[in-house]
């Protein structure tokens, strides 16, 4: 059975076909992090507590996602969530806290806390999260996409206890208890499959896998530790037959191992150029990104002229989505953002054209 995503016929769905590799006419754009705390209609709506509460309210979180799709005229919206729901939602024990980011008390130390790592019921655990798709999929004339968390970033967290900057106890655990750490994968593996297709047979048009700290790995152990563990998810998710992205940071070591996960799109951060990154995928695959979001707080001019150069950068890949290599800055101009979307839109294509030349 495909998603309902496929079957909802969409004004605009450019997100799709460049992610199934098609040069499209138009250059599709969307943001990571594009609904959140950039945004001030964001902050006028958002409820106090944590944005584990304001998830659960399905009528908010749909015009949280819908917002920056209004202000920005976006190509894609990505719902309002976090990758740590289902582990939070399974009662493992996990906060979110504003400027730290996930915050566990007892964090993931031994076999007994794989208990605390039960099955997800999407129907029953996250059904605010299918409410919110659903009210989404009939609001929005762009796809909407779905995400979940890859199982090596959310067992970072469960394992730090917080963010981290050196990941330590994440490689002690790996290294001195392979086999709890492929224990725990397999878990977390387990819960994004259920959380994803939940998300896309309630309307989402097509996923990305968040590695976001991955790129901490070398190749070899992220051939051994991790790569099984994510390309399940997207070999899981095969049958429903939807385009999927595999992002995270610093992965340019990477990169040709995760092109070859089951996804139909690579994001590539903002310090592997695009074109480097086609060679390394050896265009296997479309390609997503990669603007330095710190090049929007610098101001319009440098976002503008460093935008035209991803995009000619970009034009050796068929298929492609302009994004940022990371998430919007919290302190970043809306201005500035909407600027870029503009000049995607209106100069993308004749850029990469003109870079296709020889
Ligand atoms: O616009 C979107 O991208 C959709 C929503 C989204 C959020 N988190 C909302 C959010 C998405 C896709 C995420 C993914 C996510 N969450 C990642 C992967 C993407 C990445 O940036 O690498 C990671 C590592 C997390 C974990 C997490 N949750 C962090 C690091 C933070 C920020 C902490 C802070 O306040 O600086 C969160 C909280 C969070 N998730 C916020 C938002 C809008 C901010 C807090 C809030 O406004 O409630």
């Amino acid at each position: 059975m495909k998603g309902q995503g496929l079957s909802h016929k969409l004004e605009n769905d450019l997100v799709i076909r460049a992610a199934m590799g098609e040069r499209t006419p138009n250059v599709p754009v969307w943001f990571m992090r594009q609904a959140g705390r950039s945004l001030p209609e964001y902050r006028a709506v958002r409820k106090r507590g944590s944005i584990l509460d304001t998830i659960q309210d399905p009528q908010l979180s749909a015009e949280i996602t819908l917002q920056p799709v209004r202000r920005y005229g976006v190509d894609a919206a990505i719902l309002y969530s976090d990758i740590i729901v289902p582990t939070f939602a399974v009662g493992f024990g996990i906060e979110v806290v504003e400027g730290r980011g996930p915050v566990i008390r007892d964090p993931f130390r031994s076999e007994d806390d794989l208990k605390r790592l039960r099955d997800l019921e999407p129907e029953t655990d996250t059904a605010y999260v299918i409410e919110t798709i659903k009210i989404l999929a009939n609001e929005l004339s762009v796809p909407l996409i779905g995400f979940a968390g890859a199982p090596f970033t959310v067992a970072s967290y469960l394992i730090e206890g917080g963010p981290s900057r050196t990941y330590v106890k994440t490689k002690s655990l790996m290294r001195l208890n392979p086999v709890l750490w492929h224990q725990l994968m397999e878990r977390l593996t387990r819960l994004a499959i259920a959380s994803l297709e939940s998300q896309i047979r309630a309307g989402a048009a097509m996923f990305q896998l968040f590695d976001s700290w991955v790129g901490i790995l070398s190749p070899s152990e992220y051939r051994e530790m991790v790569a099984p563990h994510s390309n399940a998810i997207f070999r899981g998710l095969a049958h429903l037959n939807i385009p999927s992205i595999h992002f995270g940071v610093g992965t340019a070591s990477l990169l040709e191992q995760m092109a070859k996960s089951g996804c139909t799109v690579v994001g590539v951060d903002d310090r592997t150029g695009l074109d480097d990154a086609f060679r390394i995928t050896k265009g296997k695959v479309a390609l997503q990104g990669n603007l330095d979001p710190v090049n929007i707080l610098i101001g319009t001019e440098a976002a503008l002229n460093e935008s035209r150069k991803v995009l000619s950068a970009s034009a050796i890949s068929p298929g492609y989505i302009f994004n940022l290599g990371h998430g919007i800055l919290p302190e970043s101009d809306p201005e500035v953002i909407k600027a870029v979307v503009d000049l995607v839109h209106e100069k993308g294509a004749g850029l990469r054209e003109d870079a296709s030349k020889p």
